[in-house]
């Protein structure tokens, strides 16, 4: 899976971001929550669902509205960060 990059590895520039659907400590309630994977100790995903761009949607299956609403309004410039901004979006 290659839709996840990372730049700055220091929270700063959103390449990096999944969705986490992560259980809140005390009320143990799910809450989805937008993630940069670069401050995030992989030890500190267990129990997590990570959705990173390749689960909203791809060339072969279909892709997701605001996938392809990124496209059609050219809400991209080199592309590659849309991947981040899309899973900020969904999340
Ligand atoms: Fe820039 Fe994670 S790599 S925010």
């Amino acid at each position: 899976l290659t839709g996840t990059k990372y730049m700055c590895r220091e929270g700063g520039c959103g390449a990096c971001v999944v969705q986490a659907v992560v259980k809140e400590i005390g009320s143990g309630e799910k809450k989805t929550v937008a993630v940069n994977a670069c401050l995030v100790p992989v030890f500190s995903c267990d129990g997590w669902d990570i959705t990173t761009i390749e689960g909203l949607g791809n060339h072969r299956e279909g892709y997701d509205v605001l996938q392809n609403r990124m496209v059609g309004f050219s809400g991209t410039q080199c592309g590659y960060c849309t991947p981040g901004m899309i899973m900020n979006m969904h999340a």
